[in-house]
């Protein structure tokens, strides 16, 4: 995975030429912390990834790889303040480490920053990037907005769940693909393809974030393991399980989700892992991942670009399908 590496080192030293100076510092420290904290940066990896394996290049693509990053960003320190997350990649989170005001107005200006990295491309270019990256950007606030409606109901369905994390993180991995390609240039046929790819592939992603979230080794993931079930959110470890288990098993697990837990959640979170993994639903999440990605793999096999590019595309959903971080 060599092209992995310089992909990730080319946008590491665009991200730190473009460390914000300008005051106020309470308004761009959190800004520069928590884009300093790393994490996979798997979006922009693919917008350079898009724009290779189409023949652009990647130093064209940039600017678009930065206003997803930005943009992934500024959602995951709202996200934060959403679902109460005291941690983010092994560090404080922005509302923890400053507080929720803080979080709100340093998360606005970093939507407006991810559009100022767009404006960066000629208007022909600019027009349909903004317009793609405006629809994924209102999908993934109705995600995010399902995923909290979702933590007070108790009649969620896997349908339901599904689309959810479709909005709330796949539209998002599918337009890293696609603005890629677009500067690549190639027709829009292609460029939904590999959308396509993406947004298959995102789902699978989703699905091991909430696998982790339950069963992550709290000394790599780097987020506090169990939020989920202290959050009560309706994933698919918890719906599966509901479908799989037997009445007792359903039983105590919608009762573990009927109250916002308070103070020491520890058994809280055994209790519902016991249940997770008793019922069979630990392991038809890991088959659902499987799934997603086989998926997403059939039309990377359709896609119009060469075999080496081809096997650079299944290797990464390979890579996402067995991270642990
Ligand atoms: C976290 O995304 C938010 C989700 C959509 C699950 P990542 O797992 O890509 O977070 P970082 O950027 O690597 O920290
Ligand atoms: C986050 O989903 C999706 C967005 C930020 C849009 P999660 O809430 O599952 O992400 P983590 O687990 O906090 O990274
Ligand atoms: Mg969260
Ligand atoms: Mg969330
Ligand atoms: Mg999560």
């Amino acid at each position: 995975m060599e092209k992995l590496k310089y992909y990730q080192t080319v946008f590491q030293s665009f991200l730190e030429d473009n460390v914000i100076t300008e005051q106020p510092k309470n308004l761009y420290d959190p800004v520069n912390y928590i884009l300093g904290l790393g994490g996979k940066r798997i979006r922009p990896t693919l917008t350079l990834m898009g724009a290779d394996v189409f023949g652009g290049t990647v130093e064209n693509a940039l600017n678009a790889a930065m206003a997803v990053e930005v943009f992934h960003n500024f959602s995951l320190v709202h996200d934060d303040i959403m679902d109460a997350a005291p941690l983010r990649r092994g560090s404080e989170t922005v509302h923890t480490k400053w507080d929720i005001n803080t979080g709100i107005l340093s998360g606005d200006a970093m939507l407006i920053l991810a559009y100022q990295y767009l404006e960066r491309y000629d208007s022909e270019l600019f027009k349909p990037l903004v317009k793609l990256f405006s629809k994924t950007a209102r999908e993934v606030c109705e995600g995010q907005q399902y995923d909290v409606d979702f933590e007070t109901r108790s009649d969620v369905t896997i349908p339901e769940y599904l689309h959810m994390i479709e909005y709330k993180t796949a539209v998002l991995v599918g337009c890293a693909f696609q603005m890629g390609a677009m500067i690549a240039g190639v027709p829009v046929e292609d460029q939904q393809k590999i959308y396509e790819f993406g947004r298959l592939l995102g789902v699978a992603f989703q699905l091991q974030d909430d696998y982790l979230d339950a069963f992550g080794d709290p000394k790599k993931f780097g987020k506090q393991v169990g939020g989920d079930i202290i959050e009560n959110k309706k994933t698919y470890l918890y719906l599966k399980a509901l479908e799989l288990g037997n009445l007792e098993e359903s039983f105590s697990l919608e009762r573990l989700f009927q109250e916002k837990a308070i103070g020491d959640n520890t058994e809280k979170i055994s209790k519902a892992k016991v249940i997770f993994n008793s019922s069979g639903s630990a392991a038809a999440t890991q088959d659902a991942i499987k799934q997603y990605t086989e998926e997403a793999f059939a039309i990377a096999n359709e896609l119009n670009v060469s075999e080496e590019n081809k096997q650079l595309l299944l290797g990464f959903g390979t890579y996402l399908m067995n991270r642990r971080v």
